[in-house]
């Protein structure tokens, strides 16, 4: 990547000693061009949407509909309808999962990798509806476990919930193989976006997914801003978790008429700014490109990895750096994950994420305390992994 995409994100270009952010998984940086897009909606057309007939509401219902359609474009989506404005992938995850009806006898299927975010949800059914909680256990090396998957798909299972790309590892699941043995099964699927479409062309149609959600924060775009896909048909039947203003189209003491979606999922005042912003975000990623950005993602990491070799790391997930997108994750014998990432920042400015990554529950299956992650986007660079490199050296000699 050029230095002229660098020159978009004033974090990389402030005054002194620069910042090495290798923090992407958890959140991204912003670029310019989208914190323009948020300041333009509070300085030209600072009213809401949906409700009010002057000049300022239309705008902003036109800035509304313009930001759906390029969400809609951006996951390949058949209609704008399907696109749901959230606050993260966590929403979307609840949304979905409380608003399926699922009952007691009946089974979600996840995997042995999913973020609280699924987990939770899928806990409390069970606690709550008695639902039957199946996971599918991947292989040592982290890769998805096809045939052990298969053999959960019984009759009672309606819903499988996955995570697309591993925010642990970085690996990514074959997400076709498992939405096309989901449907055989008359199971629907809900795919955890979260990791995979910042980093890839993800096409809701390609993939014949039924749900998708992910986050704006981890894709150049505002926090608190998320998208969740649905097949129409399917978003129609279901029944929302939150109600209020503007998800009815009438209601009279006793009864209410509910709007179609998206507008369904859409209770009470949105974050307008948000919305725009994380359009800006998806046009400025489509502007570099998706395979570039998955391309430079690998390179880095294949760098790094080689580069990285001698350090005796034990490395979280497949030994091939290609299947681990931009997720470096890894720990160092006798050192606590936390210290070294205290140490990276401290000595080299060096933005890491330690711990367990919101994914306690494999950490503690696997009996271990967690890990150091290293995650990449396009504006890093081989320099910065070469410093990267250097500090974790100097680090090992403390030891
Ligand atoms: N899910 C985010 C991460 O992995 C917060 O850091």
């Amino acid at each position: 990547m050029d230095e002229k995409i660098r020159s978009d994100f004033p974090v990389l270009n402030r005054e002194g000693k620069p910042i090495i952010y290798l923090d992407s998984a958890c959140q991204t940086l912003r670029p310019n061009q989208v914190i323009d897009k948020i300041n333009e909606y509070y300085k030209e057309y600072p009213a809401c949407g949906g409700r009010s007939l002057h000049k300022l509401g239309k705008m902003v219902d036109e800035k509304v509909i313009e930001s759906r359609k390029r969400m809609q474009k951006f996951i390949g989506a058949k209609k704008s309808e399907e696109v749901i404005f959230t606050k993260n992938t966590t929403e979307g995850i609840n949304i979905i999962l409380n608003s399926l009806s699922l009952k007691s006898g009946d089974a979600v299927i996840t995997t042995d990798k999913e973020h609280n975010s699924v987990l939770l949800p899928v806990q409390f059914l069970a606690k709550r509806k008695g639902i039957e909680h199946k996971i599918t256990k991947s292989n040592d090396d982290g890769t998805f476990n096809l045939d052990k998957f298969q053999e959960l798909l019984t009759p009672e299972v309606k819903l499988v919930s996955v995570v697309h790309t591993s925010n642990i590892d970085g690996f990514t699941n074959p997400a076709k193989e498992i939405v096309k043995a989901a449907h055989d099964n008359g199971s629907l699927v809900l795919l955890d976006g979260a990791q995979s479409v910042p980093h890839k062309e993800v096409d809701v149609k390609k993939l014949d997914v039924d749900f998708l959600a992910f986050s704006g924060h981890k894709m150049c775009g505002p926090s608190g801003t998320g998208i969740l896909y649905g097949k129409y048909d399917l978003l129609k039947n279901m029944e929302p978790i939150f109600v209020g203003g503007e998800t009815v189209s009438n209601s009279t003491y006793t009864t209410s008429e509910m709007e179609n979606p998206p507008e369904r999922f859409e209770p009470g005042l949105q974050n307008y700014a948000g919305m725009v912003g994380l359009a800006e975000a998806a046009r400025y990623l489509q502007k570099i490109g998706m395979d570039k950005i998955q391309r430079h993602d690998v390179e880095l990491n294949k760098y790094l990895t080689e580069n990285a070799r001698d350090l005796g790391l034990q490395i979280l997930g497949p030994s091939d750096p290609g299947l681990r997108s931009g997720v470096f994750s890894f720990n160092i014998k006798g050192l606590d994950p936390h210290e070294i990432a205290i140490m990276l920042d401290h000595t080299n400015n060096i933005a890491v994420r330690s711990g367990m990554h919101c994914v306690h529950s494999w950490f503690n299956e696997n009996e271990i305390k967690g890990s150091v992650r290293a995650s990449m986007y396009f504006y890093n660079t081989k320099e910065e992994i070469e410093t990267f490199i250097s500090t974790l050296k100097e680090i090992i000699k403390l030891r």
